[in-house]
């Protein structure tokens, strides 16, 4: 039966057998010293048989006997220095041409579109595959963490209609109502609302969003993954305390390197920090040549609206100056509401960003839950009676008993690059979209055949 490479240690004497990767190759005359690579790490073949034939990467299945190496030989660097495996029977099951590029470096020297092209060799890296490895444990930790104190994990459609986040749609054409289209979700703050309105009270959902928003280093283009989660009966405080919690215990646990410089986390009201540090979200580190410093802190007190601009053109008539600075079912200061009628741009919301080394890692909010308010919100931000029956469906299931309800939702990509120090998110993300859109390895978007189109009734004004 097939062993890991660390699992050898403790049966010197034993014979044992191993699969995995040639992963570096040394000939000493009629000895020749193989590396074998599986999931759990290296370890050393020595073989003195002269009819073994392997290159580099490829793939073989190993009999030998363990063997403590002598003490001059020990190699402390490799979790398995202290042994090796004297070959019985090697058989290569398949062979590796040569890679296009070297995985026993870091790769950030190596062209990104060549790394993306040939993804699942950059994934073999050890760099990436950690990154990975760390990214499913703290998902595994913060599903574990939140169902304990019952929440429900709930998936909500991908077809869906378009969520206003802000950015651009994608779009997807119906084949049975021709002419019509789905959006992907930028997020899914519409669905989770109405989940409050079903009675779930704790909703969390570990899930993708869509948006076609030019890239930056901490922004995929396409597709990104929320920890999006929505809470009822709960006041502001409670969702930062809960945050704050279950972010604590993931650092602790599954970063034991890494600390928090700050306890509790620092509340800076938007317009210091503006005045402070120029941003709304400030890197606080005490010393940022420190790799293992963690800081985080909320920004609270935004102003409800921003100038509306042309970049907001998904918002209202284009007649309005008002645009939601977070979105629009974020609920005003209750003090300030009556301010709505006087002079919105004073309004604060109660939002609340999550702030790590200078990234807005989280953003979240309370809800409106008055129809009424929601109604003026809607016209400030100056939307048709068309944009407005777009939304019809929340301000109907609000008209059932609506509990008052709030959350948030940090980005696990840009959270794992924050702790990481990774300089960009694709290094969190198994196959993430290059900068210029194209898709990792698959080289989406492509085109699509005229039957395909046909039977969409679409007909292509560019080609
Ligand atoms: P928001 O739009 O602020 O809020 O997004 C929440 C968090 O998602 C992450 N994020 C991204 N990460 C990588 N690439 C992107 N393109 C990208 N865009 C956003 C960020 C951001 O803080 N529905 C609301 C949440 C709520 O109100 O509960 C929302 O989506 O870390």
């Amino acid at each position: 039966m097939r062993i890991l490479a660390n699992q050898t240690l403790d049966k010197i004497g034993q014979e044992i057998e191993l699969c995995g990767w040639i992963d570096k190759i040394r000939s000493h005359g009629k000895i020749i010293f193989l590396d074998l690579r599986d999931r759990s790490g290296i370890i050393q073949l020595v073989a003195t048989n002269e009819r073994i034939r392997v290159g580099l990467e490829d793939v073989v299945t190993v009999k030998g006997r363990v063997k403590k190496r002598p003490e001059n030989l020990i190699n402390p660097k490799l979790m398995t220095g202290t042994i090796e495996i004297e070959v019985i029977k090697l058989i290569t099951l398949t062979i590796a041409k040569d890679l296009p590029f070297p995985i026993n470096t870091d790769g950030y020297e190596i062209n990104e579109e060549i790394r993306s092209k040939y993804r699942y060799l950059d994934i073999r890296r050890p760099r990436m595959i950690k990154n990975l490895r760390l990214r499913s444990q703290v998902t595994t930790f913060i599903r574990n963490f939140l169902t304990a104190q019952d929440f429900v994990e709930i998936e909500t459609p991908l077809l869906t209609k378009t969520t206003p986040e802000g950015a651009r749609d994608f779009i997807v054409p119906s084949r049975l109502q021709r002419g019509k289209f789905y959006a992907l979700p930028q997020s899914p703050q519409q669905y989770k609302q109405l989940l409050m309105v079903a009675g779930v009270e704790r909703y969390f959902q570990i899930v993708r969003c869509f948006r076609d928003e030019d890239p930056r280093a901490d922004r995929a283009y396409g597709e990104f993954t929320q920890l999006d989660m929505e809470l009822s009966f709960v006041s502001q405080e409670d969702i930062l305390r809960l945050t704050e919690d279950m972010f604590t215990q993931v650092i602790s646990k599954i970063f034991p390197d890494k600390y928090i410089s700050q306890v509790p986390w620092p509340r800076i009201p938007h317009k210091i920090a503006k005045e402070k540090y120029g941003t709304d979200k400030p890197d606080i580190r005490k010393n940022k040549q420190d790799p293992n410093e963690l800081a985080f802190s909320w920004t609270l007190d935004f102003p409800l609206f921003t100038q509306q601009s042309q970049k907001d053109y998904y918002y209202g008539s284009g007649n309005s100056k008002f645009a939601p600075s977070h979105h629009m079912f974020t609920a005003p200061h209750p003090d300030d509401v009556p301010l709505l009628e006087e002079n919105p741009m004073k309004v604060r919301g109660l939002q609340h960003d999550l702030v790590l080394n200078g990234y807005e890692v989280g953003g979240g909010s309370i809800r409106i839950h008055d129809s009424k308010v929601q109604e003026k919100i809607f016209e400030l931000i100056g939307f048709t009676p068309r944009q407005k029956q777009q939304f019809e469906h929340m301000l109907t299931a609000f008209t059932y008993g609506v509990p008052p309800h709030g959350g948030i939702a940090p980005g696990i990509d840009r959270f794992m690059m924050a702790v990481l120090g990774e300089p960009s998110v694709r290094e969190v993300m198994a196959f993430p979209t290059s900068a210029s859109g194209q898709t990792s390895v698959m080289d989406a978007p492509s085109q699509v055949t005229e039957k395909q189109l046909a039977e969409l009734g679409l007909i292509l004004g560019i080609n």
